[in-house]
C-alpha cells in the first residue's frame, strides 16, 4: 500500500455511495481519496459533502487516478460487471455492491478478471463482515440449537411504483430477488454450509414463486431451497411489501432469532441475537457490540485481506459469490424473471 490507509475511490454518487463515504470516515484502515460520477456537477457536490479530496467527471478518469487503490462500485446492478472488469484491468482492488453481477455467467467473467489482473475482489454483503454474523456462525457451529433443520430468511421493503426507477425498471436490474432476495439466499447458504461443517453450501433444489409486474421484474417472491443434510430454507423478498425482515433458524434443540440480520449496527452500537433452547423458560439474548459503523467494518475487511485477494468467510469469497449467483439464477428462472440485457445476449 502507498499509505498506511487504503485509498478509496467511489464509483457513482447515489444513495449507498453516500452511506459508504460517510462510514469510511470512521474506518481504521481506509480513507476516501476520490469520487466519480457520470456528471461533473454530481461528482463535485459529492466530493464537497463527503470531503473527498478529488472528483472526476467520468468513471474512466477515476480508474486512471493513481491515488485510488481500491474502488467501491455502487452503480445499479447491470453495470457492475463492466466497471468491475475495467477496474481490475486498471489494477484497482474492488469492493462491488451486491449482487456482484446480473447472473452467474457475468460473475465468472468478473472473478476471472480479478484473478488475471491479481486484484482483491469482494461482493459487498456488509452483513457478512459484521461480528454479529461471526457470532451467529459460532452458535450454529457450536450446536447451540442442535442440528439445524429449517432456515427462514426475509428481506423486503415497500417502494412506490416507478417503472423508470432502479427498483422497478428492467434495464436497471429491478426486482426484489436481485436487490434484497440475494441477502436471503446468501444467509441460507451460509447457515446450511456451517451446519454441515463448511463455510457455505449449495442448494440441491430451488423452487420459487413470485408476482412479476409490467416491467418484467419481480415485485414479491418466495423460494424454497433444499440443501444436503436434510436442511430446508424458506426465503421471502419484495419491493412492494413490508415483511418482517428477520432470520430464524430452527434446530433439533431450539431456535435462533436474529431481529436485525442485514443491517446490524449501521452506526455501531449493540445488536442482539436471541437463542431459545427447548425446555428453558426464557430466551437467552446475546449482545454483539461494535464501535465501528457497518460499512467501515466492511471497508476494513477489504484492507485486512488485500494481500490474499479475497476475504475470509463468513465474508464473501469468490466461490461463495458464484454459488449465490447461481442460486439467484435458479430462483429467477422459477419465477420467470429475465432481463432485457440477458435476452439480447449481452449478459
Ligand atoms: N449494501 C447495501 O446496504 C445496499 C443498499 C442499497 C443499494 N445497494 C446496491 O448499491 C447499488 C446502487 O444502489 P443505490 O440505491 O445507491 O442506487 P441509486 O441511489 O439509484 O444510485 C445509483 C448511482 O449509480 C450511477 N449510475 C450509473 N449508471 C446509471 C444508470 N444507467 N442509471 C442510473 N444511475 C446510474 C448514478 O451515479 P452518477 O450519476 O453519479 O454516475 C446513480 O446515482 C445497487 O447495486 C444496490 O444493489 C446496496
Amino acid at each position: 500500500m502507498l499509505h498506511d490507509k487504503l485509498g478509496w475511490g467511489i464509483i457513482s454518487t447515489g444513495r449507498i455511495a453516500g452511506s459508504f463515504a460517510r462510514a469510511l470516515a470512521t474506518s481504521r484502515r481506509g480513507e476516501l481519496v476520490a469520487v466519480a460520477s457520470r456528471t461533473a456537477q454530481a461528482a463535485e457536490q459529492f466530493a464537497a459533502t463527503f470531503k473527498a479530496p478529488r472528483w472526476h467527471a467520468s468513471y474512466e478518469a477515476l480508474l486512471d487516478d493513481p491515488a485510488v487503490q481500491a474502488v467501491y462500485i455502487a452503480t445499479p446492478h447491470p453495470v457492475h460487471a463492466e466497471w468491475a472488469i475495467r477496474a481490475a484491468q486498471a489494477g484497482k482492488h474492488i469492493l462491488c455492491e451486491k449482487p456482484l453481477t446480473m447472473n452467474h455467467a457475468e460473475a465468472v467473467d468478473v472473478i476471472e478478471a480479478a484473478r488475471r489482473h491479481d486484484v482483491f475482489l469482494m461482493e459487498a454483503f456488509m452483513y457478512r463482515c459484521h461480528p454479529q454474523t461471526h457470532r451467529l456462525v459460532e452458535l450454529i457451529r457450536g450446536g447451540t440449537i442442535g442440528e439445524a433443520r429449517v432456515i427462514q430468511a426475509t428481506f423486503s421493503f415497500n417502494a412506490p411504483y416507478d417503472p423508470a426507477g432502479r427498483i422497478y425498471a428492467n434495464e436497471l436490474g429491478g426486482g426484489g430477488i436481485l436487490d434484497v432476495g440475494c441477502y436471503c439466499a446468501s444467509m441460507a447458504r451460509l447457515i446450511a454450509g456451517v451446519a454441515a461443517g463448511g463455510d457455505f453450501a449449495e442448494p440441491t433444489d430451488v423452487a420459487g414463486f413470485g408476482q412479476v409486474g409490467p416491467t418484467g421484474v419481480d415485485h414479491h417472491a418466495v423460494a424454497c431451497l433444499g440443501f444436503p443434510g436434510d436442511i430446508v430454507a424458506n426465503l421471502a423478498t419484495g419491493v412492494d411489501v413490508n415483511m418482517e425482515n428477520v432470520v430464524r433458524i430452527f434446530g433439533s434443540k431450539g431456535h435462533v432469532h436474529v431481529p436485525t440480520p442485514w443491517t446490524p449496527g449501521t452506526n455501531g452500537g449493540t445488536t442482539r441475537i436471541h437463542v431459545h433452547v427447548e425446555g428453558k423458560p426464557h430466551a437467552r439474548t446475546i449482545p454483539v457490540q461494535t464501535d465501528r459503523w457497518l460499512f467501515a467494518i466492511e471497508a476494513d475487511v477489504v484492507a485486512e485481506n488485500l494481500d490474499r485477494r479475497q476475504a475470509r468467510p463468513p465474508a464473501m469469497t469468490w466461490d461463495d459469490t458464484l454459488g449465490n449467483m447461481k442460486t439467484l439464477d435458479r430462483w429467477r428462472a422459477a419465477v420467470g424473471v429475465a432481463y432485457h440485457c440477458e435476452r439480447t445476449g449481452r449478459a
